[in-house]
């Protein structure tokens, strides 16, 4: 099927290529020019494994082509759009001018009987005002948001957990319904669940999905801070409780706390937007989830002066990890990178190391150190702490070996992510979050 993706981010690019390897005939549009030829040479324009192999079979198969020329829309049968929702500068709502804008660049090349497939993550309500402008043209809007997980982004939407269409009511929604189930033909065909649904329903699956996931995260960081204070161990207690089947063990590890480009912003505006709905009251726990998040980032810092002794003036802290997590390069809301700025603030001297996400990192906060190099990083420091579980970091950094490079022996875990009697056994003091 001829398709076209507006906005070409993490979610549009992933989408692009993936549709194109499906069988797909592809055109994605963005209107970063330097973006678009990046990915029109094949190259992904962030970290993201598997991306860069299906971005040059698509383009050299010539089903996945890129422009920044939106005409080049016309004649596809359905069109996504996947452009970005930002946090508004002043608030906590979400900025809505790029979907906007998709739409309304659409709207000149759209016909009667095309499909325009939003997966933007939107304020409830959004879709019903879109289609108003979207009918006059004979197009029919769907919702159809996107779960995909950083590190996983490509395995996510070519074989998602499930499949959410809002449509319009009647025939015209089943037709378009019917249609997206062609564009998802191979995850349909192997029984994934497909749930055809209504707009609003549509849009609050993916934020209420979102704000599960970061209320389960700050669940087990509130029960860290309880640990915290009682000598319990909270990973122990995840476990305990994650064999439940009602509970999961999966979103229930504690450390620092959520980031990244969609938690953090995903539940601020939903809150947001129940309170211009009235019913600021349903979601206010939100507030708390929020809240607690990021109080586990200063938990992390008072860690860091605890071990050091009272203070981190001038002391050298080696931070293992820039990116929001493992398998990732981005550095949006990370929660790992914000503890360096606040150490920073406090008179360390920070050296930030990460597999991937230096570059991103130095262009935000080019006041701290980095070193690609792990072992580098670590040489003469005083404090060491983890804060994204890189298999660099949790699996591959031998204490005894972190001892011969490092002048201090203090290891903060921010994740929980290392294993305690190790680095004891190696002479190091070691500090995890909610566990003793
Ligand atoms: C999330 C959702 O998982 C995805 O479905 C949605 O489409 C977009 O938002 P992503 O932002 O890629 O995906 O990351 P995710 O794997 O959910 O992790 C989010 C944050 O939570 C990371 O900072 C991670 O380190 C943190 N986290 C995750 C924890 O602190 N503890 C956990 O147990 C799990």
């Amino acid at each position: 099927m001829r398709m076209s993706v507006i906005g070409c981010g993490y979610l549009g690019a992933v989408h692009a290529a993936a549709m194109a390897s499906i069988g797909h005939e592809v055109v994605g549009v963005d209107v970063d020019a330097r973006k678009i030829e990046a990915l029109a040479a094949g190259r992904a324009p962030f970290f993201e494994p598997g991306l860069a192999e299906i971005l040059t079979e698509g383009i050299a198969s010539g089903r996945l082509s890129f422009t920044t020329d939106m005409s080049a829309v016309k004649g596809a049968k359905v069109h996504f759009v996947g452009v970005g929702t930002p946090q508004v500068k002043d608030g906590y709502a979400a900025d809505l001018t790029y979907v906007n804008a998709a739409v309304d660049g659409l709207l000149p090349y759209l016909a009667p009987g095309d499909i325009v497939a939003g997966k933007s993550t939107v304020p409830v309500g959004t879709a019903a005002t879109l289609a108003e402008r979207v009918i006059p043209t004979g197009a029919t809007l769907v919702w159809n948001p996107e779960f995909l997980r950083e590190g996983f982004a490509v395995e996510d939407t070519v074989d998602p957990d499930r499949l959410v269409a809002g449509v319009p009511a009647g025939d015209e929604g089943e037709q378009a319904a019917a249609v997206l189930r062609e564009v998802y033909h191979p995850s349909v065909a192997k029984g994934t669940p497909f749930i055809v649904t209504d707009y609003a329903t549509a849009e609050l699956v993916k934020v209420s999905a979102n704000a599960f996931l970061a209320t389960k995260i700050s669940f087990i960081n509130a029960m860290a801070e309880i640990a915290e204070v009682t000598g319990a161990n909270v990973t122990t207690l995840a476990d305990a409780i994650g064999h439940d089947a009602r509970i999961g063990r999966r979103f229930l590890g504690a450390g620092i706390g959520f980031g990244g480009g969609c938690l953090p912003k995903d539940i601020r505006a939903f809150s947001a937007r129940a309170e211009e709905l009235g019913r600021g009251e349903s979601v206010a726990f939100l507030r708390e989830v929020d809240e607690i998040n990021m109080r586990r980032r200063e938990r992390a810092v008072q860690l860091v002066i605890e071990g050091l002794g009272g203070s981190v003036y001038e002391k050298k802290v080696t931070v293992l990890g820039a990116a929001f997590k493992p398998h990732s390069d981005d550095i949006r809301d990370s929660p790992g990178l914000d503890v360096a700025v606040r150490l920073h603030g406090l008179g360390a001297h920070v050296t930030v190391t990460d597999p991937e996400a230096i570059e991103n990192a130095r262009r935000v906060h080019p006041q701290l150190t980095y070193v690609a190099d792990r072992d580098e990083a670590l040489t003469g420091a005083d404090a060491v702490i983890m804060v994204t579980e890189w298999d660099e970091y949790r699996r591959q950094l031998d204490p005894e070996h972190a001892s011969t490079l490092a002048t201090g022996r203090v290891v903060v875990d921010g994740r929980n992510g290392l294993d305690p009697e190790a680095w004891r056994a190696a002479g190091w003091t070691y500090l995890g979050m909610g566990r003793p």
